[in-house]
């Protein structure tokens, strides 16, 4: 049943991510910035309150007005920035809804990422408690709606000995010192939100809190449009005389207030504990199936420290040395924090497969699926390929290629695969042409395993692809497990265009870039000889 759910929701984030992918570009697509832009959005609520601060009156009777005077009469500056306060509110909880949705739907939630998905709950709490005291703020009649609302809902809990609804039933009753402390909550609980949106993502290697320039400052003018377009309004001084009627609700925040009049307090309690409980229970319904972690074989170790740079979980430290080898540090794995992605492997400068030795070992590998048994499934895959153009698929297990039958070779993540494979498979002639396929640019499943593919083979990571690897044979295709047609399409696209090239013993050994920059130094050379 959740597994149902999940496929009917990846497909659903999957239709709309490609063609914003195509739109944006996969780098500035939005859903894939949906924590960074939740990080953005809190830091212009942050700033734009500090503001309101300013000119905001925190005692009962001029509250309301304090908060008028900057729509009428500061529009240009604190009217502004007051819009801005109310709508990347809003904007926060839409980021947390489809950044929630998201994590599900690819399956990021179970296995070692429950830590992630566990802390984003007192995240959704502490975001509607942030936005409900300061609507309260006001005083308008949206405020006395909700203060009356909110405190009946809290007052059928029995831990307050006063009902606290008495404060809002008639004239007189609400103390400064009450509208205080709602005041201080609404300063003291997104400082507390703040903490834990950092303990949610203290088990993510270089999480993205950022989001790309670009993509702020489309945020930020879409923001400012609206801000003057339509502005914040308050909705009439709360009068504790009336009961209040006819509110205009905040949808994204106040979902549940109605209900309390449907379905009464307790139903609505009963929800939210049944909600939470679920939330705090999906990593485990049922629980991931997990391989065992990477080992390190400090034989093999020279403690470069690359593994513990490219791990995306943070899985690997580097330690002071054990075994008396002469190097300073060596990589420890905590087993905990490893979803096998085998991504260290393909880091590691010892995961070089021309290895002659049969038992080939390398300085960290994965228990269940060693490099050694990478080497022999490639070797092996490459002699049932024939004909033409033949091909060798890397695919990562959760791309488009995975399901591929022919010269396919599955990985848990194509960054597990060292670019010296690529190097062994085209130098061996093991095949005409070798196709890295992984998921969708803007959404790998091991977050940075396409990244990481990207920069070892532009030479911007090591360990890098060398140059004398001839580029023309290799082809990156990253599509999502949605897109087999468009993937199996450029897949073929390759095979003709590599079956137009020379064999590959007939090609020079170093890429033509090179030969040429070769003999115009000798030719420089020659030129400066006296
Ligand atoms: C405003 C609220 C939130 C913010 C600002 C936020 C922010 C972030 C950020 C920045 C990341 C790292 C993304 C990356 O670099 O790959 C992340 C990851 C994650 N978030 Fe949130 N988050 C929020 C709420 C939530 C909620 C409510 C949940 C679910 C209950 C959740 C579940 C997760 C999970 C499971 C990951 C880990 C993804 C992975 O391991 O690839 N988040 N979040
Ligand atoms: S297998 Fe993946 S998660 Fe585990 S240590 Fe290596 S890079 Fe980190
Ligand atoms: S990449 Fe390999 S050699 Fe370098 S620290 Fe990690 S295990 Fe050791």
């Amino acid at each position: 049943m959740i597994s149902a759910i999940r496929s009917v929701l990846r497909a659903g984030f999957g239709l709309i991510e490609r063609p914003f992918d195509r739109l944006f570009g996969p780098a500035l697509n939005p859903l894939a910035q949906l924590g960074a832009l939740g990080f953005f959005f809190f830091w212009i609520v942050a700033v734009s309150g500090i503001y309101l601060f300013i000119f905001f009156d925190t005692g009962i009777e001029r509250a309301y007005q304090s908060v008028e005077n900057l729509t009428q009469y500061h529009w240009f500056h604190a009217g502004v920035m007051r819009s801005f306060h109310r709508y990347a509110s809003d904007l926060m909880v839409v980021m947390l809804v489809t950044h929630l949705l998201r994590e599900f739907a690819y399956d990021h939630y179970r296995g070692v990422r429950w830590y992630s998905w566990f802390t984003g709950l007192p995240i959704i709490w502490l975001l509607y408690v942030s936005g409900i005291t300061g609507y309260w703020l006001v005083w308008d009649k949206l405020a006395q709606y909700v203060a009356l609302a909110s405190s009946e809902l809290l007052d059928w809990l029995p831990v307050f000995g006063e009902p606290i609804a008495r404060n809002f039933i008639a004239t007189g009753t609400l103390t400064s010192r009450f509208f205080s402390l709602m005041v201080f909550m609404h300063v003291a609980v997104p400082l507390f939100l703040l903490f834990i949106m950092w303990v949610h993502i203290l088990r993510i290697s270089r999480p993205k809190v950022n989001p790309p320039r670009m993509l702020a400052a489309l945020s930020l003018t879409a923001l400012l449009a609206v801000s003057i377009w339509k502005p914040a309004i308050s909705q009439g001084h709360a009068d504790l005389a009336k009961v209040p009627a006819d509110v205009g609700l905040d949808w994204l925040y106040l979902p549940l207030y109605p209900l309390t009049t449907i379905w009464g307090n307790g139903a609505v309690w009963a929800f939210l504990g049944a909600f939470s409980l679920m939330i705090a229970a999906m990593p485990w319904l049922p629980p991931l199936r997990r391989a065992k972690a990477v080992e390190v074989h400090l034989d093999h170790c020279n403690g470069c420290a690359r593994c513990a740079e490219d791990c995306p979980y943070e899985a690997i430290r580097m330690v002071g040395r054990t075994d008396g080898l002469p190097f300073p540090t060596q990589a420890q794995v905590n087993p905990s924090l490893c979803v096998s992605c085998g991504i260290c492997v393909g880091s590691c400068p010892s995961s070089t497969p021309f290895r002659r030795s049969e038992d080939l070992r390398t300085g960290i590998d994965l228990p269940e699926f060693p490099l050694k048994e990478l080497r022999a499934r490639v070797v092996e895959t490459a002699s049932g390929v024939s004909g033409a153009g033949r091909l060798l698929v890397l695919a990562c297990e959760h791309g488009a290629a995975a399901g591929r039958l022919e010269g396919t070779v599955v990985l848990p993540c194509v960054a597990m695969a060292p670019p010296s494979l690529i190097d062994f498979i085209l130098s061996r002639n093991l095949s005409d042409g070798v196709v890295v396929a992984g998921c969708a640019e803007s959404a790998c499943y091991n977050r940075l395993g396409v990244k990481w593919t990207e920069e070892r083979f532009a030479a911007e990571r090591d360990p890098y692809l060398r140059a004398r690897v001839p580029r023309e044979r290799i082809a990156t295709i990253w599509a999502s497990a949605l897109e087999v047609r468009r993937a199996e399409a450029d897949i073929a696209a390759f095979a003709a265009r590599v079956a137009q090239l020379p064999p590959l013993h007939m090609q020079s050994p170093l890429p033509k870039s090179i030969v040429a920059a070769r003999k115009d130094r000798a030719r420089a050379d020659a030129g400066n000889e006296p």
